[in-house]
């Protein structure tokens, strides 16, 4: 067979240009996004055509405009530390993501708090009605002391997409007790964490926030070395807690907590702690904020159940203007290469008061028109 030359056909200098000019258009050229359907555990594109990048996530919907805050992940295991700061993106359909930027970037200070290099994770923004603030709270573990300081850090903007003003860190509710304590939990002894942080301030790892429709606010976090989960009040301009507080969920190791209401009832969603390995979820309903927390089991169910589809929760969004239209936001972690890190957003479905999660590889929100 003849071979044909293609230096013959094109001389060798405009060949080299073709390649080059092919190379470039497919490396420049935007993907284009127009997406109309969630495709769970997928990659998702901004609309620049880059992957989203807002992970440990959770929304805030303000004047029509979805936000979208989230840890923003670096390339290989350093990336499980904060490198850049609280990303942020908006959005007026839920499927579409514009980068609005870094919202709160990390300190380039290392005597900062939230230093470069420190671990900064769930980032949760609301709006405060009375003071017209956008109140951001976070989990925070200072640079180069593991998950020891245990601590939640605050921040606040003018304006939704921000930019964040970084106020302070501490550990909550230090020299309160829960309302639910008892003469027991006094008492110093061995593992008995909620006394031993009573004068310093209760741990505060995995957290979320939750405003009730009367406006108060609630920070709900892991504490007692990841034992308990605390219900705390926070201040009527959610810039600290109030001083009320409850443990819930006792020594159930729970976390990634995420709580919606829906018929009056409270629900939470959260896990078991396995690190970055996923678990079984865990639910709970109550019919007020302090309770009594029943818990509903694993609220997922078919393949992969047993590992939340291979994820962890991290939010919960009520999709306004639609009845029964629950978003279950979660996680799928990648310690080895975090901005590679998936997320999963499946509708919630109830059944006889119990949570229903099944897996779902592509859907949009006309899903929940045909619920009855
Ligand atoms: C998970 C937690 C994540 C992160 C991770 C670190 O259990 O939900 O937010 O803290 O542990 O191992």
């Amino acid at each position: 067979m003849q071979k044909i030359n293609i230096y013959k056909i094109f001389p060798s200098g405009i060949f080299a240009m073709i390649i080059v000019l092919f190379i470039f258009t497919c490396s420049a050229a935007p993907q284009q996004t127009n997406y109309k359907s969630f495709y769970p555990g997928q990659i998702w594109l901004d609309t620049n055509g880059k992957p989203i990048n807002a992970h440990g996530g959770g929304i805030l919907y303000y004047d029509s405009v979805y936000y979208w805050f989230g840890e923003h992940k670096i390339a290989g295991p350093a990336g499980n530390k904060a490198m850049v700061g609280v990303h942020v993106y908006s959005s007026s359909d839920l499927f579409n993501w514009e980068d609005m930027g870094i919202a709160l970037p990390i300190s380039d200070d290392s005597t900062n708090d939230i230093a470069k290099g420190c671990v900064l994770e769930r980032p949760k923004v609301i709006y405060n009605k009375m003071t017209g603030k956008f109140i951001m709270w976070f989990h925070l573990e200072l640079k180069s002391q593991g998950y020891a300081s245990a601590r939640t850090c605050v921040a606040v903007s003018d304006s939704p997409a921000g930019p964040y003003k970084y106020l302070y860190s501490f550990r909550p509710d230090a020299g309160e007790w829960p309302i639910n304590v008892t003469e027991e939990d006094k008492i110093a002894a061995k593992d008995n964490y909620l006394e031993r942080d009573f004068e310093g301030g209760q741990m505060s790892r995995d957290m979320t926030l939750y405003v009730d429709s009367d406006g108060e606010a609630y920070h709900i976090y892991t504490s007692e070395e990841n034992r308990t989960t605390h219900i705390s009040q926070l201040t009527s301009d959610y810039l600290k807690p109030g001083g009320k507080y409850m443990r819930v969920f006792i020594n159930r190791n729970m976390e990634a907590p995420a709580v919606f209401k829906h018929d009056d009832k409270y629900y939470y969603i959260g896990s078991g702690t396995t690190g970055w390995d996923p678990n079984a979820a865990r639910s709970a309903s109550a019919p007020s904020i302090w309770g009594p927390w029943k818990e509903l089991g694993n609220p997922c169910v078919g393949d992969d159940s047993a590992l939340t589809f291979h994820s962890q929760s991290t939010f919960i969004l009520k999709v306004p203007g639609k009845e029964n239209a629950y978003i279950f936001m979660a996680d799928r972690w990648k310690p080895q290469n975090p901005i590679d890190g998936r997320y999963i957003w499946l509708p919630i479905q109830f059944n006889d008061g119990k949570l229903v999660i099944e897996w779902k590889d592509e859907w949009d929100l006309g899903w929940f028109d045909g619920l009855k």
